[in-house]
């Protein structure tokens, strides 16, 4: 399909043209005089340090579907804050999401004392917090300031893409219920979308001798479980309110861990994968799962990988992926799910660097097929062509700015056959998670 589609078309039917795995959260702020309250799809954390989440929302009427949130924005931008919050499936989020789908954005102030569900302010902001949130992402909007390579970000918290204006809130502190951080309840959250082939997928036999020898190696599965084994230890500062708190240092000088396992994100945020592809400059493919992938715009659509280009530690050493972005002006970026050969390609491709493996792609166990935009892995059911219509430098990530020229989907990916996706993390505490 190409793509940007007409203004007339969108208006009949405005929904994505095409599946991107994305978790929906709840998001409430406060200027002083008034409250709000929204809901957000994709909110994503784009950079490391400083730790900033970007939330975009609608500011145009394109359709019924997507229209303007002016009031929720207003309210957003004169206070300057947010709480990101997340409710565990069950009648209660199912009667905040009733309330923000009835109520209208010109409405969004009655929104909160509609739901009828009790709310303290957050340790942080004034932002209303619901005192049944498992998960409490609390933020302000990011001042600007200079990056470890001395140049500026930040020089105002949001800019405007398309249809929406992207948020960028650097968080001030994250609350946890006191259940999940210290047991026996967990957190339950599958990234990646679930579905079967019809057809055979075209994976290669993965050699045994793969150069990940001597390196940090980055985990990854898609049946997350928070705590556990895998996972990095919470370390809150304080319990309020049954919620275990753990303050960032309002510096980024001062947030900062060199040390590769301590630089991962502090908490479990709900986030998905997007496989990018680009030709390198000799020609060869290359690959590089990415979980700061987000749609950010739906008119044009666009899509945003955020690839690290801070050398801090291994972990977030610059990407090969970075320069070829940067040189061809164009990526790939394919739709995994949950399927041994993938997982496993996504293990190797999310490990090695094309600087250290110029056969990463066909080590990994992917097959490539030619196609000029960019690699397309035929075993994937979704791949966007995305041509770079700008980049945005946030500290340690820098966020390209991807807009969708062409959707290719795969013929089994049908009614019949569709892919299956869970926006909602789950809570369980007796261990056995319960995907729906
Ligand atoms: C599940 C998963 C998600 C990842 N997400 C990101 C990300 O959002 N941004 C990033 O810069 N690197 C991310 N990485 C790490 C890169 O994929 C990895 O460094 C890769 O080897 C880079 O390849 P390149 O140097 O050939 O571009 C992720 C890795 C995995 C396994």
């Amino acid at each position: 399909m190409e793509m940007p589609e007409s203004l007339e078309d969108l208006a009949l039917d405005s929904r994505w043209p095409a599946f991107f795995p994305s978790a929906i959260s709840l998001v409430t702020t406060c200027d002083g005089k008034h409250t709000a309250l929204e809901k957000v799809v994709g909110a994503s954390i784009v950079n490391r340090f400083p730790y900033v989440v970007a939330l975009s929302f609608c500011k145009q009427a394109i359709s019924q579907r997507h229209h303007s949130r002016a009031s929720f924005m207003e309210v957003l931008e004169s206070g300057e804050c947010a709480a990101i919050q997340f409710l565990a499936p069950g009648p209660i989020l199912s009667r905040v999401m009733e309330v923000i789908g009835e109520i209208p954005d010109e409405r969004t102030q009655t929104r909160l004392d509609a739901t009828g569900l009790k709310t303290r302010p957050a340790h942080t902001n004034r932002s209303p917090v619901f005192s049944e949130a498992y998960m409490v992402y609390e933020a302000r909007f990011a001042k600007p300031g200079k990056d470890f390579e001395g140049q500026p970000i930040y020089p105002t918290p949001w800019i405007d893409i398309g249809s929406h204006r992207v948020y960028f809130l650097e968080i001030t502190a994250i609350q946890l219920h006191q259940d999940i951080a210290g047991g026996p309840s967990r957190i339950y959250w599958r990234s990646l979308p679930a579905w079967a082939p019809r057809s055979e997928i075209m994976t290669r036999q993965v050699s045994q001798d793969l150069p990940l020898a001597n390196q940090y190696i980055k985990g990854y599965t898609p049946h997350y479980v928070f705590p556990s084994g895998g996972t990095i230890a919470y370390e809150a500062d304080t319990i309020v309110d049954g919620m275990a708190v753990k303050c960032l240092p309002p510096l980024a000088v001062d947030q900062v861990e060199v040390d590769n396992d301590r630089a991962r994100w502090p908490c479990f945020f709900p986030s998905s994968a997007a496989l990018i592809t680009t030709w390198m400059e000799d020609g060869c493919p290359n690959l590089m799962p990415c979980g700061s992938t987000t749609v950010l715009s739906r008119h044009p659509m666009v899509i945003a990988p955020c690839v690290s280009y801070s050398a801090i530690n291994q972990r977030y050493a610059p990407r090969a992926t970075l320069s070829s972005i940067r040189q061809s002006k164009r990526f790939g970026c394919a739709v995994p799910y949950i399927h041994d050969a993938i997982v496993n390609a996504m293990r190797y491709a999310g490990n090695i660097s094309f600087a250290s493996d110029r056969d990463k792609v066909a080590n990994s166990g992917l097959e490539v097929s030619r196609h000029e935009w960019a690699p397309l892995l035929p075993a994937l059911p979704i791949h966007y062509d995305c041509e770079v219509i700008g980049e945005v430098r946030l500290g340690t990530h820098i966020m390209f700015l991807g807009e969708v020229r062409r959707i290719r989907v795969r013929d089994d990916v049908s009614v019949d056959n569709p892919m299956e996706w869970y926006p909602w993390a789950e809570i369980d505490a007796s261990g056995a998670a319960t995907y729906k």
